[in-house]
């Protein structure tokens, strides 16, 4: 790498120029094994603060701190040689003021190596989203269901059909106004997530937002099957790793027991054996 590359391959601009092309591919990491393996095929790396329900047991993502980020963001990194990383700013780091903002997410940047941030909110993030992407700080947003507001919103609900349609369109509008380089359009109903996709000049990416999306993403626990405690509707699973995992774990468990692990081939002689 020469001392006018890019630091990464793929960058913020990269991934707003795929607006209306091939879609985009995401899916969450949160650690150096798994950020390999999404390497591989995807376009982005999401560190999601989903992190804390699917791999720290938290019952929402309310309970997610900077540092848990700051430590699977470095993770996800040290795995990504081509697909961008973004990392989630939790609940807490953001919404105070736009100063706050930018003091976490500057501290998440460069304490990770990652390009860009994502962050929850519409119209009232605007401004935020305006001082950050003005100061060298490249926002993903995230409108329709915000997890992080699941206590005001009542619940992991799809939001946007009838009247909160228009104000849906309002925020996704907002957000790109101020900045942002693409959007996440989480539990947002299908023709209108076609809907602010074609109104868009900056890519979507949608989570149960239908088909019309510039792009998709899934928690990787869930489409692996590694996470079951619940199942929303718009996951589709690609493998049943969990089922494998216990299934392998039953068979340790009872060859322990029986004891038929672990053989001689699993073990060291007393004297080691003479080549001849
Ligand atoms: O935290 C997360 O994993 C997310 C995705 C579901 C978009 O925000």
């Amino acid at each position: 790498m020469s001392a006018t590359s890019p630091v990464r391959p793929v960058l913020p601009p990269d991934i707003r120029a795929r607006k209306g092309g091939t879609p985009l591919v995401v899916l969450t990491a949160y650690s150096t094994p798994v950020a390999r393996l999404v390497d591989a095929h995807c376009d982005i790396a999401l560190v999601g603060d989903s992190v804390g329900m699917v791999i720290h047991g938290l019952p929402s993502t309310l309970g997610v701190t900077l540092e848990m980020m700051t430590l699977h963001g470095r993770a996800v990194v040290r795995g990504c040689t081509r697909a961008m990383p973004v990392i989630d700013m939790p609940f807490g780091s953001y919404e105070e003021s736009p100063e706050q903002a930018f003091r976490n997410a500057s501290r998440l940047m460069a304490e990770t190596g990652a390009p860009a941030v994502k962050l929850e909110g519409g119209l009232h993030m605007a401004e935020t989203i305006a001082f950050l992407t003005a100061r060298g700080v490249p926002v993903m947003a995230h409108v329709g269901l915000t997890p992080q507001a699941v206590n005001t919103l009542g619940g992991y609900k799809v939001v946007g059909r009838a009247e909160e349609a228009a104000k849906v369109m309002a925020d996704a509008r907002a957000i790109e106004a101020a900045g942002a380089f693409s959007v996440v359009l989480e539990k947002v109903p299908m023709g209108l997530a076609g809907k602010i996709t074609a109104a868009l000049s900056i890519p979507t990416i949608g989570i149960g937002a239908g088909m019309d999306c510039d792009g998709q993403v899934l928690v990787v626990d869930d489409m692996l099957g590694l996470f079951t405690a619940f199942r929303p509707r718009f996951v589709k699973r690609y493998a049943e790793l969990g089922k494998m995992a216990d299934e392998a774990i039953a068979a340790y468990a009872a060859d322990v027991r029986s004891r038929a692990f672990p053989a001689a081939e699993h073990s060291f002689p007393d004297v080691i054996p003479v080549k001849t």
